[in-house]
């Protein structure tokens, strides 16, 4: 380990701060915080920081449905994400926010170098405005009738029936899914990136370094594609930073100060440790290494707009973009329905941290593969290996040596071979964490903690113990395991910091890379403590079941969606979305009957609802005709939100929204209450 040491500078994904912490992210923080762990461990200078993703308009207006100021909510989310991060062990050396002093004066100075240099252009566009909300409306804030296939309630960019992509203006009857209001077309000045200018360096920059080769590939594809300039403005209202010179006017698009984030987060890092310089690690010529990890979906800014900003505003360039797959659970995509939506905390509630952080590394690799967090086989794996293998060698040796040999090891190594192939494996061991072959790094250490258990099992110290002149031999043994299982926690301390703290207060000793070559000969060591239980099925099924949200929305409702996190036009993923037990309280769900039940002509998905709330009437259009037909459901009884505010929609006014559980078109199933229920009867 004579390696010089290394200055590193490591981040994941700034999160945003409109939504919990959930288990597919967590495979992003688990995995960085590994490689950061190693690297620390191995002596390195590494320095990891990240920062809540803190502007855009989805959390904007998320805050005015709070009723909050977007400081007050985004101030509130870092707390809970911290919190989240927190307990499970990653550690971060500074946690900021984009909406920081630091990360605007950068997000200035980039933008105005840029400028300078002549890579900023301006150029009209016409866009979607709400002339209620006096907003233009991002590609995901507007819903309408597909163009191609005529199917109502289609998102702005795709159409969910037909799968046609389009342009917002291409919908028909549009509707802006913040007012309702019927969006009138706006023309504005946005400024661009002139990303084009880059497509050497960048090419250049793909070529150079050692990117994955998936990431490689797509690159390739997009610059045959042709680079495209990118619109870097937003008109106000917007939650972000003013853009220099424009009267208030003009915002920078979220993601245009997202990744300098980073820089942000760590230059307010650097006002507070004497060790690390700002320049030293973004100067142009730095010698510092800077990786980002990053989920498959946002390769796109990392490895073409960032790298090009960086270089054209005079910085030095990431050194690599590591990007990690998409969690599934059981197998799917992860679902409110189903409970396999976990978020972080609900996880915490019910299970051990370092369970997770143990199946993540099992199962992760360099590649950008999706990884499927099996519930089944997470509970058998970890069973299996950390508890069955690895604690295990602790745990029949360690009694012994407590109370037979006064808890100190024995002078002597029983078995020099096999403690030599234990330190021997180290340099293979630290090769596949330095490469993110986590999993490969898991195999070979629970591989050697097959070989210690089979040693223990052959040297039988339970027998030995009983045999008269065999002291010294099963206190030799005993030892022997103490000394392996050791090791096996050196290599393991990445993965399980709380475990291997725990270790280190029962072997009275530091767990250090460094340590690998000595041994505990002689020391005295503390009583044993069990280390980690079984994972029990029961509480992961908690877990799930804590998890299932029953209120499906079964009429994809314009607010529903809006509140999936879209973050901005190049969203993806849905966010899930808290809601609070006063928040849910207010929710007025009362039995009602359904009167009457009629098409509505030219309607694709909608029935016309009269509903009976025993006295009152009220009229709902339901989204379920691809499931239901009038006649089955007359007379009926049902669950409906009575108190939702009354909704202009294009065949009239919908008064409520009756429930409705499934994945929607003709898999859908209202929900009736047990016999007995009368109409009006209040749900709580
Ligand atoms: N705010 C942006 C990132 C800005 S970085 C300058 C963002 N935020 S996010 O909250 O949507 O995602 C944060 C990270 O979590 C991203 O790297 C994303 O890929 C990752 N993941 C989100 N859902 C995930 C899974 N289901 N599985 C694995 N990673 C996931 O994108
Ligand atoms: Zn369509």
């Amino acid at each position: 380990m004579a390696s010089p040491q290394r200055k590193i500078l490591v981040t994941s994904a700034l999160p945003y701060a409109n939504g919990p912490i959930h288990l597919g992210h967590m495979l992003e923080y688990i995995q960085t915080d590994i490689w950061v762990r190693f690297q620390k461990l191995r002596g390195h200078h590494c320095t990891y920081v990240c920062a809540d993703d803190a502007h855009g308009t989805p959390i904007m207006l998320k805050a005015q449905q709070l009723g909050m100021t977007p400081e007050e909510m985004i101030a509130q989310v870092s707390e809970e994400h911290q919190a989240d991060f927190a307990e499970f062990q990653v550690g971060f050396d500074n946690y900021h926010s984009t909406h920081s002093d630091e990360n605007r004066e950068l997000a200035t100075l980039i933008y105005t170098r840029l400028n300078d240099a002549g890579h900023i252009k301006t150029s009209t566009i016409s866009q979607l405005f709400d002339p209620e909300k006096q907003m233009f409306l991002p590609d995901r804030f507007v819903k309408g009738t597909c163009p191609k296939c005529d199917s109502d309630d289609q998102n702005g960019d795709n159409c969910d029936n037909c799968g046609a992509t389009y342009s917002p203006t291409d919908l028909k009857n549009p509707k802006s899914v913040v007012s309702g209001a019927t969006p009138v077309l706006k023309d504005s000045e946005h400024y661009f990136f002139d990303l084009p200018a880059f497509k050497e360096m960048l090419e250049a920059w793909t070529r150079s370094g050692s990117l994955q080769e998936e990431m490689a590939n797509k690159l390739n594809e997009w610059f045959e594609q042709g680079l495209q300039q990118w619109d870097i403005s937003r008109d106000k209202p917007y939650f972000g930073f003013e853009i220099p010179g424009t009267n208030g006017d003009k915002f920078f698009y979220v993601w245009l100060d997202a990744p300098i984030g980073y820089m942000g987060s760590f230059k307010n890092l650097c006002g507070r440790r004497d060790d690390l310089n700002f320049d030293d690690y973004f100067a142009a010529d730095s010698d510092a290494e800077l990786y980002h990890f990053i989920g498959k979906d946002i390769i796109y800014f990392h490895s073409l707009f960032w790298p090009a900003m960086l270089d054209g505003a005079g910085f030095r360039k990431p050194t690599n973009v590591f990007a990690h797959g998409y969690v599934t659970v059981n197998g799917a995509k992860m679902s409110k329905s189903r409970g396999t939506f976990i978020k972080a905390r609900t996880y915490l509630d019910h299970l051990n941290p370092e369970y997770l952080r143990y199946y993540y590394a099992a199962k992760l690799n360099n590649r950008i593969d999706d990884l499927d967090l099996n519930l089944e086989d997470f509970a058998q794996r970890v069973n299996s290996d950390v508890v069955g293998k690895l604690v295990n060698i602790a745990s029949r040796t360690a009694g012994f040596i407590a109370k037979r040999f006064d808890g100190k090891l024995a002078d002597a190594i029983d078995a020099p071979e096999l403690l030599k192939e234990f330190q021997d494996a180290d340099t293979t061991i630290a090769q596949y964490y330095e490469d993110r072959e986590f999993g490969r790094a898991m195999r070979e250490i629970m591989a050697l903690a097959d070989k210690a258990n089979g040693y223990i099992a052959d040297a039988a110290p339970w027998q030995l113990v009983k045999q008269d002149g065999m002291e010294q031999k099963a206190h030799e043994v005993c030892s022997m395991g103490i000394h392996l299982f050791r090791l096996l926690m050196i290599y393991l301390k990445p993965v399980l910091p709380v475990m291997a703290a725990a270790v280190e207060e029962f072997l009275a000793s530091e767990l250090t890379w460094e340590g690998i070559h000595t041994t505990l000969t002689g020391h005295g060591i503390n009583q044993f403590k069990p280390l980690i239980q079984r994972i029990e099925m029961d509480k992961v099924n908690a877990m799930v079941d804590a998890s299932k949200e029953n209120l499906v929305d079964a009429q994809a409702e314009p607010e529903a969606t809006a509140d999936t996190g879209a973050n901005d036009e190049l969203a993806k993923d849905p966010i899930s979305d808290t809601c609070s037990f006063d928040d849910f309280m207010k929710v007025d769900l009362r039995v009602a009957r359904i009167a009457k039940a009629e098409h509505v002509e030219k309607a694709k998905k909608l029935l016309k609802l009269t509903l009976d709330l025993g006295g009152e009437t009220k009229q709902v259009f339901a989204g379920i005709k691809s499931a239901y037909a009038p006649e089955e459901l007359e007379g009926r009884l049902t669950v409906m939100v009575a108190n939702l505010a009354p909704r202009e929609m294009k065949f009239g006014v919908s008064e409520g929204m009756v429930l409705a559980a499934g994945p929607g078109k003709d898999e859908l199933y209202i929900l009736s209450p047990d016999s007995g229920a009368k109409p009006g009867m209040r749900i709580k």
